[in-house]
């Protein structure tokens, strides 16, 4: 422990320096702060705020605890996180800082951290404590909030969450902390998950956490935002004034606050018998359940990437694949495998799926699939500065696509601005914001398809006409056999994620009608049930196309201006739909493909049968002459990709990826 009061430097002058609070306090309030001290133990990334905010505020007296110091990993949110002070304790750091605002401050320094041999200490004569100590520090936590609470201390802890702040307040006399969060004889997971559920009752934070795999429970890290830090020191200072200049109530436990300023979201959130609460108790039966689930997840992101030591020793034409593989395709039926030819060249083994899916017309879809991954190769190639030739290699089978590529090494890199979307590029099929697509960003998206392609914009009061056709079409969707075989087989229930199909969650239903929908998919018998007698069509139709069709910025119908007619055609075709998306990603706009109106226009258009539905050819006439009227003097087989896209939050469930090690043809025969 080191004590610490600097003389006041001749020019220091308090009243002086925090004069411009005055008016929201008085002079004697501003005095009574000058003499209070606060503890904080941690003075990382919320302590590290708390302690300026409140120096700033005019407090006169600290306690503070850390034994870290400082490393580029604290830069997104500490205060005194900054290049010079790489390596110094943060606890002189930050006397240091706090010492610069107001030298005649007097802040003791624990230097080893607060411990239970020091806790009286930290704590004497201490007026509020605010915790500062890491998430996953709980049982100092408890053994400090159970001190203040026998020795009448309140103690307050302001928790970061996401973009917010989740805030507690335990009073002298009121709940205590054990006794809210109930910790006793649990194990390290359980402690984290009540800690969790208790600081945040209403969980605003959730639904928008863009990367779970950057929550890694086994070394206790998570992500963090330097926004949240900031708010916790605004809520916990304003609680600090109130308690010390007796300005009225401080909500205190089982009372919480949380406020998400990416949400736009404040709740005030009650919780008598804190986590003992029925309430909290099935939350955390969630949590719990969720936890496990992120952790196979993780097991199997983890198995699915390549080794850590095959990283280093991988070719370079798998590291390529590593990223490739992440391109879209129908149904994410991800219609190829890799046979390794030499460490830069590999041969794509294409096929595709028409023989069971009524939407993979002549194999189109999956040769537009095969293109995107082509696409997706030579942005990751391109990164590691090879330049890719690629060569389609005649078949007689025509649902057979062999691709050669070969990577050459060059000089230098050629730019691959779109490499940081392939993996976070997905389909958000769920409603979009209704703002107008600006000139400026069509411009971008017409530019990135390049000459060969167009983009035809619906979007303004034509989204309604849109609206309409989709409608229509997804009844064809939801009538014939050929589209019910498909789609039991495509998806993937009570998931979030799927490898090799679409999680229900990414489907765009909600969860009454995702019952439903599993309900009837078990059989072709109960579709036509509910079909006949329930108007079964209606839900699905409203929810998965006509809102969607909606609300959403534009449609948009990509054609080609010389009208693709071979598999090379689709192939390039599908690079166009890949940049096209991955633009869009790149600008922030959400994107899903909408391919059915097309397919079925194309299967109409050229009269071939595709359903042994009698009514179902005329209904596709019927949407072909709708479809027509968006393409004015366009053939409509130089359309290739059809979509709406929009602003809005990026989906919470989406399609994963088979391992490379699944697609490699080598390991596959065990060589
Ligand atoms: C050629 C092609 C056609 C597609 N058609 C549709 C479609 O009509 N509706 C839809 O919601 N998604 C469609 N998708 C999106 C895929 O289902 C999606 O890309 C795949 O499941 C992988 O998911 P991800 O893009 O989120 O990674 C299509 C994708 C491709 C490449």
């Amino acid at each position: 422990m080191d004590n610490h009061k600097t003389n006041t430097t001749d020019t220091f002058d308090y009243h002086e320096a925090f004069s411009r609070t005055l008016g929201w306090i008085t002079e004697d309030e501003l005095e009574v702060l000058r003499s209070k001290k606060i503890a904080i133990a941690g003075v990382g990334g919320v302590g590290g705020v708390h302690l300026l905010t409140l120096t700033r505020l005019g407090i006169g007296k600290f306690n503070i605890s850390d034994f870290d110091t400082f490393e580029q990993g604290n830069f997104n949110r500490q205060a005194g996180a900054y290049l010079q002070n790489i390596g110094r304790p943060k606890i002189d750091v930050m006397a240091e800082m706090a010492l610069g605002i107001n030298p005649e401050l007097e802040i003791t320094k624990f230097s080893d951290g607060v411990t239970l041999d020091n806790i009286d200490e930290f704590l004497s004569d201490v007026d509020v404590y605010i915790d500062g100590l890491d998430f996953f520090v709980l049982d100092l936590r408890r053994a400090v909030f159970q001190a203040c609470y026998d020795k009448g201390i309140p103690a307050l802890t302001a928790a970061p969450l996401g973009m917010g702040v989740a805030f507690l307040a335990f009073q002298p006399g009121q709940m205590s902390f054990e006794q809210y969060f109930r910790m006793e004889n649990c194990d390290a997971d359980e402690k984290s998950l009540r800690f969790l559920v208790g600081l945040s009752p209403a969980m605003l934070q959730l639904g928008y956490l863009a990367d779970q795999s950057r929550v890694d429970l086994e070394n206790q890290k998570g992500p963090s935002t330097p926004m949240a830090c900031e708010m916790c020191a605004g809520v916990a200072a304003t609680n600090t004034l109130k308690l010390l200049l007796n300005r009225g109530k401080v909500k205190a436990a089982p009372w919480g606050l949380h406020f998400d300023a990416y949400k736009n979201q404040f709740k005030t959130t009650w919780r008598p018998w804190g986590n003992s609460n029925p309430v909290q108790k099935l939350m955390l039966k969630i949590a719990r359940k969720s936890l496990m689930s992120q952790r196979e997840q993780q097991r199997e992101a983890k198995a699915g990437d390549v080794a850590p030591d095959m990283k280093k020793t991988a070719s370079d034409i798998e590291q390529v694949l590593e990223w490739a593989r992440w391109a879209p395709s129908g149904d994410n039926t991800q219609v190829w495998d890799f046979e390794l030819l030499s460490d830069t060249s590999v041969r794509i083994h294409g096929y595709d799926t028409r023989d069971w899916c009524v939407y993979d017309l002549r194999g189109r879809a999956s040769q537009i699939a095969q293109g995107a991954l082509l696409q997706t190769l030579e942005i990751a190639a391109n990164k590691q500065s090879f330049l890719v030739d690629w060569q389609l290699i005649e078949q007689s089978d025509e649902s057979k696509t062999l691709i050669d590529v070969n990577l050459t090494k060059t000089q230098t890199a050629p730019a691959a601005p779109l490499l940081p979307y392939i993996k976070t590029r997905s389909v958000q099929r769920r409603l979009l914001k209704r703002n107008q697509i600006t000139d400026r960003v069509k411009t971008q998206l017409e530019q990135i398809v390049g000459d060969d392609y167009s983009l035809i914009w619906v979007d303004g009061n034509s989204r309604w006409d849109m609206a309409k056709l989709l409608f229509r079409s997804a009844k064809l969707r939801l009538t014939i056999k050929e589209a019910y075989d498909v789609h039991s087989k495509v998806i993937e229930w009570d998931s979030q994620y799927s490898e090799d199909r679409i999680p229900d969650q990414a489907v765009g239903m909600d969860p009454v009608g995702l019952k439903l929908m599993r309900w009837a998919l078990k059989s072709w018998k109960r579709v036509q049930f509910l079909n006949r007698y329930l108007a079964g069509t209606w839900l699905p139709r409203i929810q998965l196309d006509l809102m969607p069709g909606l609300y959403c910025g534009a449609h948009f119908i990509l054609t080609a201006k010389k009208t693709p007619e071979n598999t090379e055609d689709y192939l390039n075709a599908g690079r166009a739909v890949q940049r096209l998306w991955l633009e869009a990603a790149r600008l922030g706009l959400q994107f899903q493909p909408e391919m059915t109106p097309l397919i079925f226009s194309q299967y109409s258009e050229s009269g071939q049968r595709f359903t042994s539905d009698e009514n179902g050819a005329l209904q596709a006439d019927e949407i072909r002459q709708r479809l027509k009227t968006f393409f004015g003097d366009c053939d409509l087989h130089s359309g290739v990709f059809m979509g709406r896209l929009g602003y809005g939050p990026a989906p919470v469930a989406r399609s994963l990826r088979k391992p490379l090690e699944d697609l490699l043809i080598k390991s596959k025969e065990g060589a």
